[in-house]
């Protein structure tokens, strides 16, 4: 499924639609060139799951875990600087996934280990001034996608 998101304010409450469907042990794969709107989607997608902190993109650190105010947690993940495929896996991210934590990877490509799991791909290319949205989903993510619209 394909669609053009035309502002940053678009690319927001995209993010926030899918935050406010987001369950436990839900992992969102974000992939784009720098500058696509990754994080801007993930800010979307953590006040969508209420959280009021402001999420920016981590700098040194790759792994930010926050908590949810109704219990829970989301792992915002950015691997620009990371070499390692097996990183989420040696930073126990993965683990934490499987005992309900909501995960979000920013440059999800430079990653290996997640062919097993369920997630939702979202593939951001800049298109004019506008950015062109492409998401795969895995088969318990199909039924879930009413937020798209
Ligand atoms: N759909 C959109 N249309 C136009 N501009 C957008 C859109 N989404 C985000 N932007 C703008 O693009 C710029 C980069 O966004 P953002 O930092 O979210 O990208 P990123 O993919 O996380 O980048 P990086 O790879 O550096 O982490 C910001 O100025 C943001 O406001
Ligand atoms: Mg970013």
């Amino acid at each position: 499924m394909k669609l053009r998101v035309e502002t940053a304010g678009a690319m927001f409450e995209l993010g926030y639609r899918l935050g406010t469907a987001l369950q436990p042990g839900d992992l969102v794969l974000l992939t784009g060139e720098l500058g696509a709107g990754k994080t801007t989607f993930t800010q979307g997608i953590a006040n969508g799951l209420g959280i009021q902190r402001s999420v920016t993109s981590p700098t040194f650190v790759t792994v930010k875990p926050y908590l949810l105010a109704g219990g829970g947690e989301l792992y915002h993940v950015d691997l620009y600087r990371v070499d390692d495929p097996d990183y989420l896996d040696e930073q126990g991210v993965l683990e934490e996934m499987e005992r309900g934590a909501m995960v979000v990877v920013e440059w999800a490509e430079r990653s290996r280990s997640l062919a097993e799991y369920e997630r939702l791909w979202v593939r951001i290319q800049l298109e004019g001034e506008g950015r062109c949205m492409e998401i795969e989903a895995t088969p318990q993510w199909r039924d879930r996608l009413q937020w798209l619209r």
